[in-house]
């Protein structure tokens, strides 16, 4: 199983999809280490309750991005850590570090990219008037939400939708992708090639 740390900055329902499949039995990562970049948020309760190992890492500590990204690259490798999930993790990440952990960083984005990047995708989505929407897992590069796609998946954008009813709808389906294809990375399934995936059938 591939060591794997995932990075949280809130709730972490995403967090408790992946420690929910990797108690099953059946995942191929192994859930070593949750960092938070905010203290006592409700993922780190999750985290520990799950008896994950947890560390809080305070971007607000450091002078600048890259050297946050130094300390959180030197906790990583300190670990073992192989695989990175992004689960709810609010904060762009230094191209430095993203080059340095290139495919194996994967993030969940709640739209169907390349639609609404950034933040408020649902509002977004809502105010564009698509019928569709979704989430999308991809490995991250240095731009904002432009990785590569893993895995997708579609939801109705409904005529009475709100931000909150179309996020909650969504949020289901991201905790049904996201293990699933965090799952395929770690057995290299998927994999990172000149800046495309690139997926193994057999
Ligand atoms: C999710 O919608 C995720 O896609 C986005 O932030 C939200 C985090 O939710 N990046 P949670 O902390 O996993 O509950």
């Amino acid at each position: 199983m591939t060591p794997t740390a995932v990075f949280i900055s809130g709730t972490g329902t995403n967090l408790q999809a992946l420690i929910d499949h990797w108690r099953s039995g059946n995942a191929a990562y192994d859930l070593k280490l949750v960092v938070s970049n905010i203290a006592g948020v409700a993922g780190l309760q999750k985290a520990q309750a799950a008896g994950l190992k947890t560390q809080v890492l305070s971007h607000k500590d450091f002078a600048d991005k890259e050297s946050f990204d130094r300390v959180l690259d030197q906790t990583l490798r300190e670990q073992g850590i192989e695989l990175v999930a992004l689960a709810g993790f609010m904060r762009l990440l230094s191209p430095w570090f993203v080059r340095t952990w290139a495919g194996k960083l994967v993030n969940i984005h709640p739209s169907l990219l390349p639609a609404f990047t950034g933040l408020q995708t649902h509002q977004k989505a809502i105010d564009y008037g698509v019928r569709y929407s979704g989430c999308s897992v991809i490995f991250v590069d240095e731009g904002v939400d432009s990785g590569a796609i893993i895995e997708q998946a579609v939801v109705p954008v409904l005529p009475d939708d709100t931000a909150q009813t179309l996020a909650a709808r969504i949020l289901v389906e991201e905790h049904r992708i996201f293990p699933l294809a965090l799952d395929e990375v770690a057995r290299g399934r998927v994999a990172l090639l000149a800046g495309r995936v690139v997926r193994k059938t057999i």
